[in-house]
């Protein structure tokens, strides 16, 4: 079967031929891989920024954002049929007896650091033909989405991203009203975020570089929510025209704009970081600002990883409440879809758009 490697020693990325992978185990499934999402995560991978192979490999191969079709059952598996849509969990628990998260089925609170995650650390990813997986491992999707279940994944950060805000802020004695919410960046994994805070019932803003009208901020505005770009509305006025800023959502990973923006937080908020930041030079922050309003105003702060069991039931119920809500804006998300043999331009980042897909296959 083919798959795509990333060779991490010899810096090398390239389409592979490998074995194709059969059941071991009663409780394993074979899935045929129908279609992989690309990430920044991704096109660090292929950067060689981080990304470690298997034990005893000098590769590993790509891809955590999956969609595929159930091929072959193990003996135990009972609950699952050839034809049937799956996604794959990314981070797999830690062996560590004392890891209380992980041995209570929680890997994305993992903390030993020790988990493998397909795709980035120590396992094969999903960017091949065939995958063997163990079933509680992967979770259905109904077949009324096959046309963006790939976006189940990334939008598992958004999901994660709100039961822990939801814990958070039930610290307030009091139930908030007329909540607004700022997401950072119109990537997949900030418009899903402004997907399901709208969903959610809050006027949400979406804060982004680039000027509009241009894609993101057209599904910004078929879902209900406002579009803010930073090249036009600096920090400064974009807070005077959110008016407060209950909650941040952040999807950029740049460490910067949040840090500008954290100061303009509103009294009980809380900012959630969703993305790891990339290799960029700080300029001095106000620490003192940011701390004197995190004990004056009663704010928080949390980072979020996501992979949780339930964050994947909620995004593939919410995939498809949202599919049903806003018809076709769902799909926009997915500017272009490749074939195997031209995964190289979007792992590359060498082709734009909100999100680009890998086909491996049509299914049967
Ligand atoms: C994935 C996470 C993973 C992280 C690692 C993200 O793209 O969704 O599951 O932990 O990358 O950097």
């Amino acid at each position: 079967m083919r798959a795509v490697a990333v060779y991490p020693g010899k810096r090398l990325v390239k389409l592979i031929e490998r074995p194709e992978p059969y059941i071991t185990a009663p409780s394993q499934v074979k899935v045929r891989m129908l279609e992989v999402g690309v990430c920044g995560t991704d096109k660090e991978l292929c950067a060689f920024v981080f990304g470690t192979p298997p034990p005893g490999s000098d590769h590993f191969i790509l891809g955590h954002e999956s969609l595929g079709e159930v091929r072959e059952v193990g003996a135990g598996v009972q609950d699952l049929l050839p034809g049937d849509l799956v996604v794959g969990t990314v981070r797999l628990p830690c062996s560590d007896t004392a890891c209380d998260a992980c041995r209570t089925d929680h890997q994305d609170f993992c903390a030993t650091g020790q988990y493998p995650e397909h795709g980035i650390r120590n396992l094969d990813g999903f960017m091949a033909e065939y995958v063997v997986e163990e079933r509680e491992y992967l979770h259905v999707v109904p077949a009324s989405l096959r046309q963006v279940g790939v976006l189940v994944e990334p939008l598992t950060i958004a999901e994660k991203a709100w039961q822990e805000a939801v814990r958070i802020q039930d610290r307030l004695p009091w139930k908030p009203s007329g909540r607004k919410a700022l997401v950072l960046g119109a990537g997949a994994v900030g418009l899903l975020g402004a997907m399901k805070l709208v969903a959610e019932g809050l006027e949400t803003f979406v804060y982004s570089q680039m000027p509009a009208p241009n894609p993101s901020s057209a599904i910004v505005e078929s879902i209900g929510a406002t579009y803010l770009s930073s090249q036009e509305v600096p920090v400064s006025e974009m807070a005077r025209l959110v008016g407060r800023i209950d909650l941040v959502y952040e999807a950029l990973g740049a460490a910067q704009l949040a840090f500008d923006v954290m100061k303009r937080l509103a009294p009980n908020g809380l900012f959630v970081f969703t993305g790891v930041p990339r290799a960029e030079s700080l300029e001095a922050f106000d620490t003192y600002k940011v701390v004197e309003n995190l004990v004056l105003k009663n704010q928080a702060i949390v980072g979020v990883v996501n992979s949780g069991r339930q964050s994947f039931a909620d995004a593939i119920r919410d995939l498809g409440i949202f599919h049903q809500r806003w018809t076709g804006v769902v799909e926009r998300i997915i500017t272009g879809r490749f074939p195997m043999e031209e995964f190289m331009g979007p792992v590359m980042g060498r082709v734009d758009g909100i999100k680009n897909v890998i086909r491996i296959g049509e299914g049967k």
